[in-house]
């Protein structure tokens, strides 16, 4: 594919919202949503590589969805569960497409199957850097922050370490995104203008995109518009 943008911002999230009111509007279960949705996910991975960029984040679940009925929930988890064998099974597909996967978020409370399948797929990709793509599953950015602080308190306690002495640096090392930029771009569809508990750390910096469009019907096109959109932000970062 030839260069489409010159300069790309590093790492894009995206909040993937809106697969309810899509089914609702064709009069279909919510669930039939979500599945259009893990579709349009797969190709915006693949597009978001294509075009070069080096780090996605999607948000797939929240540590606040669970308040969703079994049932939606339920054919949520299934529809990672696909995903993942699928990872699991086209390992030679993936080894080409250079996918470097990390799911960020709690494994406390996900069903035993899918943690498996998670640690299978994170370990046999985490040697690819083509794309980092992280899938932010049973996620809560005050949670994070909750846990980032605790692995603090545990070498304070054991004396390894001051609080006095305590960085920044050294929250962000205890974050699901350790040893990644933080987000340039942060993308929410679906009409709705917040962060809903996302990268509530890491996008101290990020520049906001919201679009009206809702998840499935989301294109390489509509990434491209944010794209540029945030390619004429003049970010300052607190100086002049
Ligand atoms: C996003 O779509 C997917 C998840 C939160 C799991 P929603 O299911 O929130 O769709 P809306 O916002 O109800 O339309
Ligand atoms: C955020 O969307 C979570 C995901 C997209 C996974 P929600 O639909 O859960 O957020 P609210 O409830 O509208 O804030
Ligand atoms: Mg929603």
């Amino acid at each position: 594919m030839d260069k489409k943008f010159e300069v790309l911002p590093e790492h894009i999230a995206i909040i993937m919202d809106g697969n309810g009111r899509w089914a609702k509007k064709r009069g279909l279960e919510r669930t039939e949503g979500h599945k259009v949705g893990a579709e349009v996910f797969r190709k915006i991975c693949q597009y978001a590589s294509d075009i070069g960029i080096k780090y996605m984040t999607f948000y797939a679940f929240s540590t606040e969805n669970w308040k969703r009925s079994e049932k939606e929930v339920g054919k949520i988890m299934d529809l990672l569960r696909v995903y993942l064998g699928e990872m699991e099974e086209r390992e030679e597909e993936n080894e080409a497409a250079g996918y470097n996967i990390r799911f960020i978020g709690s494994r406390e409370g996900m069903p035993e199957d899918i943690v498996t399948l998670m640690d299978i797929v994170e370990s046999r990709s985490n040697d690819k850097d083509k794309i980092h793509i992280n899938i932010a599953v049973n996620y809560g950015g005050r949670a994070e922050i909750v846990k980032s602080a605790k692995e603090l308190a545990e070498k304070v306690k054991n004396g390894e370490l001051q609080p006095k002495d305590i960085t920044e640096d050294m929250i962000s090392a205890g974050l699901y995104t350790a040893n990644q930029p933080d987000p340039d771009l942060i993308i929410r569809p679906s009409g709705e203008y917040r962060l809903s508990n996302f990268l509530i750390w890491q996008a101290a910096y990020a520049e906001f995109f919201y679009d009206d469009i809702l998840w499935p019907d989301y294109t390489p096109a509509d990434l491209d518009r944010a794209i540029e959109a945030f390619l004429k932000r003049n970010r300052r970062f607190g100086g002049v």
